[in-house]
């Protein structure tokens, strides 16, 4: 009697709201209907539709329909407002237009994979919770080690994207060396000019931001100069610093250089220095008979970063870290806790939760799975051959209409500028750079390099072909010749 007077009743209000969150076959076909037709436009249009387009909108000009209320809206009302609102202004990802920065395109079967393990919201955290998640990202992961020339027991993670993949590999790398506070003053980065800014967030972000830093001399090429590398190691050691680690680059974001791998990493072995590849940009390339060559010695890097929302043309959202040795990244990111004891019960394979931050995360691996496993690798190749040509030609072009051109591409970004006979090259080359953005059928980004304003193509959406370049050369030629 006393024990049920104690249950609580319950008193729920708004009974009638519960439901809405679960819906109906017949309300999802609707909602898919309409979500499908909207991405189906969307794509038919990428062709004619602008690849850049200035914000219209005034920021006094925002309407409320971006705030949450408390009412609803039908989707009939909110699709135009998100084609308006957020798929026009700005850059367009999804337009084979898009060279600049490094594009990616992203492929419709990710977003069909995205999709699935969104419907499904298995938890890729922890083998235990869903073990085809798990093996399907640790497959994904294997695939890429390989790929880089990896064997024997490495590991990784898939991230959000390469600043994040950056900084588990800085934290691994810290890790693994044993740095501790009160080294850091006497703890020796190398890096150089063209690295990767979201290396220097994730050197600050490791506690490292009190290591002394070395920007090693690049060639003409932007390169790190191997003999300058080991030169500076051994001054640091005679006076008593200590050689932590190197970062290089394959394929940096200003030129798409990368450094001589195989060299650096020897010196890295003879100093025993870990050594950080930064292949956001260039390490799918691997998959190409020429990259293979212009990458070689990736495999002997202790830690690699990919992105594979760059070279394998992924929406957003995805990058990889891989350590050579899986026992360091299973160090850097160890811990207890006594509700995960379950767990620990069921382990077949390393599990994400171990092996990075994240406990929570998005099943970010079937975004990768599903496009791969339906197309097979072979087209991804072909389009990263297409990118490298589209890029030699590009190259080749602007050069004879009398452009200044930095390095023959290795990868696909070109940098070039117009040196005019009685203008500033700096002004001029950035009001073409405007023009071509009002212009918007195509869009490429700029770049500075010791003072001179270059501008910058990267070809690398799977969307991207000779038909863009071409456009491209014409409208350069309409705004430099006019
Ligand atoms: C060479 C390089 N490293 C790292 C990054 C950072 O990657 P993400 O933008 O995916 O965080 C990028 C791209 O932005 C890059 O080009």
């Amino acid at each position: 009697m006393g024990k049920d007077s104690q249950i609580h009743s319950l008193n729920i209000s708004n009974k009638d709201l519960i439901g809405h969150l679960e819906t109906s076959p017949e309300s999802r076909q609707k909602l898919q209907q309409a979500i499908l037709g909207y991405a189906e436009d969307f794509l038919n249009n990428l062709k004619t539709d602008k690849a850049y387009q200035y914000n219209r909108y005034e920021k006094e000009e925002q309407d409320s329909f971006f705030d949450i209320d408390e009412a609803k809206y039908p989707v009939a009302e909110i699709l135009p407002f998100i084609a308006e609102r957020v798929d026009k202004p700005g850059i367009n990802p999804a337009s084979g237009g898009h060279l600049g920065y490094i594009p990616g395109g992203g492929i419709y079967e990710s977003a069909l994979g995205d999709y699935l393990a969104a419907v499904s919201n298995r938890y890729a955290g922890v083998f235990y919770a869903s073990p085809g998640a798990v093996r399907m990202e640790n497959a994904l992961i294997h695939w890429t080690g390989k790929l880089m020339g990896y064997t024997g027991n490495f590991g990784g993670n898939l991230t959000s994207g390469g600043s994040i993949a950056n900084l588990i590999a800085i934290s691994t790398a810290r890790e693994a060396k044993n740095i501790k506070g009160k080294d850091l003053e006497s703890t020796v980065i190398y890096t150089s000019q063209q690295t990767h800014h979201s290396l220097q967030k994730a050197i600050k972000l490791c506690g490292l931001g009190e290591c002394v830093l070395r920007i090693i001399a690049l060639d003409d090429d932007y390169r790190i100069i191997p003999e300058k590398l080991n030169a500076q190691i051994q001054k640091d050691k005679a006076e008593g610093l200590q050689p932590f680690l190197v970062i290089a680059n394959a394929g940096s974001t200003d030129v798409g250089a990368v450094d001589p791998l195989n060299e650096i990493a020897s010196i890295a072995q003879a100093h025993q220095v870990w050594l950080h590849v930064d292949a956001a940009y260039g390490g799918f390339f691997q998959l190409t008979a020429e990259g293979k060559k212009v990458l070689t010695g990736i495999e002997k890097a202790d830690s690699v970063i990919l992105d594979p929302h760059k070279g394998l043309f992924l929406p957003y959202g995805s990058g990889i870290v891989l350590i050579k040795d899986i026992a360091h990244l299973a160090a850097a990111n160890s811990y207890e806790a006594n509700y995960m004891q379950d767990t620990k019960m069921h382990q077949d394979e390393m599990s994400p939760a171990e092996l990075s931050p994240e406990l929570s995360k998005h099943f970010r691996g079937m975004r990768m799975w599903l496009p791969l496993k339906l197309h097979g690798v072979a087209p991804f190749k072909a389009c990263l051959e297409e990118k490298m040509e589209l890029a030699k030609y590009f190259y080749s072009k602007i050069k004879v209409m009398g452009f200044e051109v930095g390095p023959e591409p290795v990868l696909s970004t070109v940098i070039f500028r117009y040196l005019p006979k009685n203008t500033d090259a700096n002004e001029f080359n950035a009001a073409i750079v405007k023009a071509i953005h009002q212009d918007g059928r195509i869009f490429i980004s700029s770049t500075t390099l010791n003072g001179q304003f270059y501008m910058r193509v990267a070809v690398l959406s799977f969307r991207t072909h000779q038909r863009e370049i071409d456009l491209l050369l014409e409208i350069i030629k309409e705004q430099v010749f006019k």
